[in-house]
């Protein structure tokens, strides 16, 4: 009889919160026999060996190429694995006024963080059987509009519902898909992300680690948790967000923001 292969895939396996979820499934998921770790810097995919058991299958895919997709579901239909946790951590925010971006900066933030997480999580889900696991990193930037930051929150916001809406539809495959929302990680993202107004409030906020982060949503997930936000910052946005009226919430931000 054919062996089949157990496998997890980890999109933005490179850096920051994906890497570090890599280590963690490595530790805790003891009957994988692969994670396939996708991102455009497959040296550093590769690197990423030295740090794990378990074997890596390095993906160098670049997420906004439509081809990517192409390549992942051919890999899967020659390999058919039996994917036990699918993480999306591959994305991205800049910093800066909605029309005061580049147009690439713009559209790149809704092909990555929406299309691609859609694309990736359509594709893996055939191969996803009950008891599997789907991570969405969203961010807490999606729980309320955020200005200087506008088009990065709105591609979150788009996860979180998107995230929710699937677990709903996945319940009787029991299939759970946890979305995460952290605060400030402290990641390359900030590096990427660039300066703004909003950028220096954000500066201030306490950050988490990209460690921090992995294992809460790794609990979250094996809890059956929808959402998941770690620390004083994610939790309390997604508060204030629940109480108050956005208009009221878009007001604080204004006056925050001339207060710096
Ligand atoms: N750091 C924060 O404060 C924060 C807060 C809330 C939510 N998040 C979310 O957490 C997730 C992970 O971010 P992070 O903080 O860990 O940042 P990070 O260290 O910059 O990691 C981003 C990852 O995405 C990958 N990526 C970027 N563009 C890609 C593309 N076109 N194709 C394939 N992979 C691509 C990067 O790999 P390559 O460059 O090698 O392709 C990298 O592995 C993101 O979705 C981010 O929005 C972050």
């Amino acid at each position: 009889m054919e062996n089949i292969a157990n496998i997890a895939i980890v999109t933005g396996a490179s850096s920051g919160i994906g890497r570090e979820l890599v280590k963690l499934i490595d530790q805790e998921y003891a009957s994988l026999d692969e994670i396939w770790v996708v991102a455009r810097r497959e040296e550093r995919l590769t690197e990423l060996q030295n740090e794990v058991l378990v074997k890596l299958v390095p993906c160098g895919l670049d997420l906004m190429r439509v081809s990517s997709y192409d390549e992942l579901r051919e890999k899967l239909d020659e390999h058919k694995p039996n994917v036990k946790l699918l993480a999306n951590a591959a994305g991205y925010g800049k910093f800066g006024k909605i029309g005061q971006l580049s147009l690439d900066d713009e559209l790149g933030m809704v092909r990555l963080n929406c299309e691609a997480l859609t694309a990736v999580t359509s594709i893996v889900l055939p191969y996803i059987q009950p008891g599997g696991r789907i991570i969405q990193i969203a961010s807490s930037a999606g729980f309320a509009p955020q200005p200087n930051f506008g088009i990065y929150a709105a591609t979150k916001a788009y996860v979180i519902s998107y995230s929710r809406a699937l677990n709903e539809e996945l319940r009787d495959r029991h299939i759970i898909v946890t979305a995460a929302c952290p605060g400030p990680v402290e990641t390359e993202f900030f590096d990427v992300a660039g300066e703004s107004d909003r950028s220096s409030m954000i500066a201030g906020l306490p950050r988490t680690t990209p460690e921090q982060e992995a294992r809460h949503v790794l609990a979250a997930s094996r809890n059956g948790k929808a959402i998941s936000t770690k620390g004083p910052v994610a939790s309390g946005f997604r508060f204030l967000a629940k109480a108050l009226p956005v208009g009221a919430l878009l007001l604080a931000m204004r006056y925050l923001n001339k207060m710096k």
